[in-house]
């Protein structure tokens, strides 16, 4: 039996995402571009032009539409707490995108540490989960950041003696959008409790490829970006029970004063929290149980099964072609985000970006933000790396086709 066999309904499914029809030079187009944005199925869509059509207005008034904006809302916060595994709809804030909340968090913490205190962070991470925290040695804040090993792991040994009684605040990544090594985070969350420090998980690159369950791995901060997970372009924010209220976030005097809406700044975008709140119920289609919770676990299970099948066939396809270099951590785990990243030598990323392009391939070269790792590896100098992605709409033929095409560009 192919193993793909099971996830036929993954490939039925295709047909609800409208720019999959796009062809490009005669090929239907191939999205491996995933890891800087999914495509939305017309679900998403819906959502979105349902706001606009049905209750577009502002929130807490005392009419109908307003009334209908607060209540969807307030169901997003829900159906993206069952996503995060978070207790309640009162765990999760929304903002532009995850980097802006972040930037606000480091700011309200910026506040609240005092001078001396010490951030952890890594090398692994995106800039988004770096600079928000760099930024607060202006504050007299000291901040060090744990190696990676050669491998593109994080160095445990390395964070364990970086972390001391002045360490408030570890933040690190989930899983890097540049090498797809997934991070241990229980383990880190270990060593920070032990010297009291808080822990803060950037998931945008995981959400979109495995279940999360924030309550039980003890995280007090959470980000994603739902654009990453087949929605659209909005911020979230898990924070646990009672942490950010205790925290001075940036607020207006009119802005409610508690969670999750004190780190909340002016109109949100309700359009894009419609459209949230559907990409979560499209996710959750693709699984069973009882409850939304339920369903998005098993889908989440069933897609990342599905989707390290197809990376592992490009990280093992591209290792066998002669000039090609994967980076990386192997397939070997299934704690492996199905990103991968590869260096053709003498070609830049972007002269193979532009190959990839002309046979109907999106994929991205470059750092992609995560600069500090590809600067680490030894990369940047070099124009960094090409990468692509799966998401659960990709399909052998085309890991067949960017194989083919990577042959051709290798020659
Ligand atoms: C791992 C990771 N963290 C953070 C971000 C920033 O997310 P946003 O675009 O929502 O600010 C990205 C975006 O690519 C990312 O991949």
């Amino acid at each position: 039996m192919n193993e793909l066999s099971s996830f036929a309904d993954f490939i039925e499914r295709r047909k609800d995402f409208p720019s999959l029809e796009r062809t490009h030079n005669g090929y239907p187009l191939a999205y491996l571009d995933g890891p800087g944005g999914t495509q939305v199925p017309r679900q998403v869509i819906d959502a979105v032009s349902w706001y606009y059509k049905t209750c577009n207005s502002n929130t807490h008034g005392f009419f109908i539409t307003t009334n209908e904006s607060d209540a969807m809302i307030e169901e997003t916060r829900h159906k993206l707490a069952a996503f995060l595994g978070a207790g309640s709809g009162k765990n999760i804030s929304f903002g532009h995108n995850m980097t802006t909340l972040n930037y606000m968090l480091s700011r309200a913490l910026g506040k609240h540490f005092q001078p001396g205190d010490e951030i952890l962070i890594t090398q692994l991470d995106h800039e988004a989960n770096r600079g928000p925290w760099i930024a607060l040695r202006e504050e007299g804040i000291i901040v060090q950041e744990v190696r990676i090993k050669d491998d593109a792991t994080l160095d445990y040994e390395d964070m364990e003696s970086k972390l001391n009684e002045n360490t408030r605040l570890v933040a690190m990544g989930f899983s890097a959008n540049t090498t797809g090594t997934v991070n241990n985070v229980r383990r880190a969350r270990q060593m920070a409790y032990q010297v009291g420090a808080w822990l803060l998980v950037d998931a945008v690159h995981y959400a979109p490829h495995f279940p999360i369950d924030a309550s039980s791995l003890g995280v007090d901060f959470l980000l994603c970006s739902a654009y990453k997970f087949y929605g659209t372009h909005l911020g979230i924010l898990y924070s646990r029970e009672g942490l950010l209220d205790s925290i001075p976030a940036y607020r207006l005097r009119t802005q409610e004063q508690y969670a999750p809406y004190c780190i909340e700044t002016g109109t949100l975008n309700h359009a894009a929290i419609s459209g949230a709140g559907a990409a979560v119920d499209y996710i959750a289609t693709f699984g069973k149980g009882e409850n939304l919770r339920e369903k998005i676990v098993q889908a989440m299970e069933r897609l990342a099964r599905y989707e390290h099948i197809l990376a592992k066939r490009i990280f093992e396809g591209l290792q066998e072609i002669p000039g090609v270099t994967v980076i990386g951590p192997s397939f070997a785990t299934n704690e492996r985000a199905p990103t991968v990243s590869f260096t053709i030598e003498g070609k830049d990323p972007v002269e193979v970006c532009k190959r990839l392009n002309e046979k109907g391939i999106c994929a991205w070269d470059g750092h992609f933000y995560g600069i500090r790792p590809i600067e680490v590896l030894g990369l940047l100098e070099r124009g960094g790396v090409t990468r692509v992605g799966i998401s659960l709409y990709n399909t052998e033929e085309e890991v067949v086709r960017l194989l083919d095409v990577v042959r051709e560009i290798a020659q």
